[in-house]
């Protein structure tokens, strides 16, 4: 199939990939140039495992293509995906500035039937604009269908080619067969839905994900009062097949370009039908908060921190990326500069992302996990990426001049900092 993306953002380039990976002709177009030339030689803007390579193989086998010429790409096509960004208003409602300027322009490049797909994450009712839009610029037949994204980054290739579920919202038969055919390959489940219903099930699906991940924090915090292991107890409620398992892990809270921009914008949703969307509202709240237990546990620990030296490894939102987009670590470094202390920081791939958020200079930047624990009076892990879990804790403790050791994530086990003289504050587990 000839497939045209339109956005090389992480939904646009890991679908182009993937999809070429799966053996079609696929073009990604972007407006930035430079980026393009980059995709071109061979690099990738983004950090994500085994995306680089794959994008080589597929631009060496001739099936993938990137071009700042959307015309031309669409002309070719037989799917048209947008996949721009949607990025928040001040209000907290998605900007669909960029999805019209792909539409118009798709709409002017049009020369025969095509199915035009969004993968964009956008409000109910979206996909009927762009129809109405798409239909005032070109007068020939087309479908619409809305193709929400399921892709997490850090495992962005697995979720793509391995994904739990594909949704499909349209209302014409012949783009339902197309759409399942192309997906057919991956082996999973299939739901055809109208396609209003296919945009709110990207919506529900990540606000139901951070209502997950705020009520074990909250469990979290109760526990650390009451003296219960978090751990031990999300287990015992995922076994329970109705719950499952999964965003269960308390910490300092979810960050990222999805989860807080997507419920600010289904609150935002349910608010213009005049309705108070209170769960979410809490969630976010709850959220919001839950970055600053590493403040309180500082400040338990070492009472002022004024002055203090604090090392923070982990600047992205999670392991596995580069991007510090939400991440509860900008908020964490301003207050503690706010209150007088230095934080020495530490990112495996995140250090200039980060620096381009703040570059305060009350920051240390350091080059490695053990060169930011080096003479500091108390460590906080903010992302639990492996090579912190792994790291050698003894010579971590020998190395700061203080014991404090917050563990945002936890990601140490009591057995690895027992006995090596650390004040250990996990979350919501017995310290
Ligand atoms: C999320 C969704 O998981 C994807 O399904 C969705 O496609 C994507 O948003 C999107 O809308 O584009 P992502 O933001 O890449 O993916 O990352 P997640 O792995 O979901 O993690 C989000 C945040 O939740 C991270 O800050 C992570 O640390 C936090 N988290 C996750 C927890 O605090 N606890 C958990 O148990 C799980």
């Amino acid at each position: 199939m000839n497939i045209t993306v339109i956005g090389t953002g992480y939904v646009g380039l890991v679908s182009g990939v993937c999809y070429a990976e799966l053996g079609h002709q696929v073009y990604c177009v972007d407006k930035d140039a430079e980026k393009i030339e980059l995709l071109l030689s061979g690099g990738i803007p983004i950090y994500e495992p085994g995306l680089g390579e794959m994008s080589c193989t597929n631009m060496e086998a001739g099936r993938l293509r990137f071009t700042t010429d959307l015309s031309g790409a669409v002309a070719d096509a037989e799917l048209v995906i947008i996949a721009v960004g949607t990025p928040s208003l001040p209000s907290g409602e998605a900007d669909l500035r960029f999805v019209d300027a792909a539409v118009r322009e798709i709409g002017a490049a049009m020369n025969g039937y095509k199915v035009v797909c969004v993968k964009s994450t956008v409000p109910v009712g979206t996909n009927d604009r762009v129809r109405e839009l798409l239909s005032e610029l070109y007068e020939g037949p087309f479908d619409i269908a809305s193709l929400p994204e399921f892709l997490r980054e850090g495992t962005a290739i697995r979720d793509t080619l391995a994904p739990d579920r594909i949704i499909i919202g349209t209302d014409s038969q012949r783009a339902s067969k197309l759409l399942s055919g192309l997906h057919e390959p991956l082996n999973t489940r299939i739901l055809i839905t109208d396609i209003r219903s296919a945009e709110m099930i990207k919506y529900a699906s990540n606000a139901f994900l951070a209502t997950k991940i705020s009520f074990i924090n909250e469990i979290a915090n109760i526990c650390e009062k009451v003296k219960a292991d978090v751990t031990e107890v999300a287990k015992g409620m995922g076994l329970d097949t109705r719950i499952g398992p999964s965003f269960l892990g308390a910490g300092i809270g979810y960050g990222g370009s999805c989860f807080p921009k997507d419920t600010t914008a289904l609150i935002q949703i349910a608010g213009n039908v005049h309705y108070d969307f209170k769960l979410l509202k809490s969630v976010v709240e709850v959220n919001k908060e839950q970055r600053y237990s590493v403040i309180s546990k500082l400040h338990q620990a070492l009472g002022s921190l004024e002055g203090r030296t604090i090392a923070l490894w982990g600047l992205a939102f999670k392991p596995e990326t580069d991007d510090v987009r939400e991440a509860p670590a900008l908020e964490i470094v301003d207050r503690l500069i706010q209150l007088g202390a230095t934080p020495k920081v530490y990112d495996p791939v995140a250090m200039d992302n980060f620096r381009r958020l703040r570059n305060h200079p009350g920051i240390q930047w350091c080059s490695s996990a053990l060169e930011a624990a080096k003479d500091s009076d108390a460590l906080c892990l903010l992302t639990e990426w492996r090579q912190f879990k792994e790291i050698n804790l003894a010579e971590v403790k020998a190395a700061m001049s203080g014991t404090v050791l917050i563990d945002g994530r936890n990601a140490f086990s009591e057995q690895q900092v027992s006995g090596l003289g650390f004040g250990y504050y996990p979350v919501g587990r017995p310290s």
